[in-house]
């Protein structure tokens, strides 16, 4: 079963992916109308073993059962900006120009209703 149809809230969904995918880092936080992932990371010698993407799309489950679009607060390594659009692109997010100003430049969100 998809942790995400476990977890409680999404500070729970938190703690279990870092677990169960040894993440090195996740920060999600969880809005009236969106979920927000601030930042993900995936150790170094792990990447590029489709981690990253598991993760995203159990992000994706919770949010779609609660009703609730996600927002990325996409920070890219140095020399890493297209392949990490490639990396959300890949899992259905489009980059939006936000017209909310208190959020990054950067932000993507991705549309699950
Ligand atoms: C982005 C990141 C979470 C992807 O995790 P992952 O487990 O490697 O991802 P997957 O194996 O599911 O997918 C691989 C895809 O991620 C992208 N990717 C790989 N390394 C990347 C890196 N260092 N930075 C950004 N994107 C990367 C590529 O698009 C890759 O696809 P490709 O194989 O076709 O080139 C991981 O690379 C990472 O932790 N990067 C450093 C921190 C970071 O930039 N986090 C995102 C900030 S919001």
């Amino acid at each position: 079963m998809k942790l995400s149809m476990i977890c409680e809230n999404i500070k729970e969904l938190q703690s279990q992916l870092i677990k169960q995918y040894g993440l090195e880092q996740l920060w999600l936080n969880e809005k009236p109308d969106y979920i927000e992932v601030n930042y993900i990371k995936v150790p170094k010698d792990k990447r590029k073993s489709g981690i990253g993407t598991a993760v995203i799309k159990e992000i994706q489950k919770y949010a779609q059962d609660s009703g609730k679009k996600i927002i990325l607060l996409a920070n890219p390594e140095k020399r890493k900006k297209s392949s990490l659009n490639r990396f959300y692109n890949n899992l259905g997010f489009k980059r939006k120009r936000s017209t909310d100003y208190s959020l990054p430049s950067h932000t993507h969100t991705w549309d699950n209703i």
